[in-house]
């Protein structure tokens, strides 16, 4: 058992699983077992993954698109907001 997303848990059995099943691209993935969703954003498995659905379909890694990405937001104070 290869763990490949430490954040979420996900170990390369689950990806390889789901790709068998039909879900073929990095948003599919992210959507259905939450990968690149923890606490890194992705940072520590997203290669590893785009390996993993390139070596399963078939393709070069540089043909796996990138999962979208929207940045944590931060607290803002309210009185940045406020007109002055
Ligand atoms: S290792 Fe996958 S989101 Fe952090």
């Amino acid at each position: 058992m290869k763990i490949i997303c430490r954040c979420e848990d996900i170990t390369e059995d689950e990806i390889i699983q789901k790709i068998k099943e039909g879900y073929k691209t990095m948003d599919d993935l992210k959507r259905i077992i939450r990968v690149t969703m923890g606490r890194c954003q992705g940072r520590g498995c997203r290669r590893l993954i785009a390996q993993i659905l390139a070596r399963e379909l078939g393709l070069p890694v540089e043909a796996i698109k990138q999962p979208t990405f929207r940045p944590p937001t931060k607290p803002v104070p309210i009185s940045a907001t406020e007109d002055k």
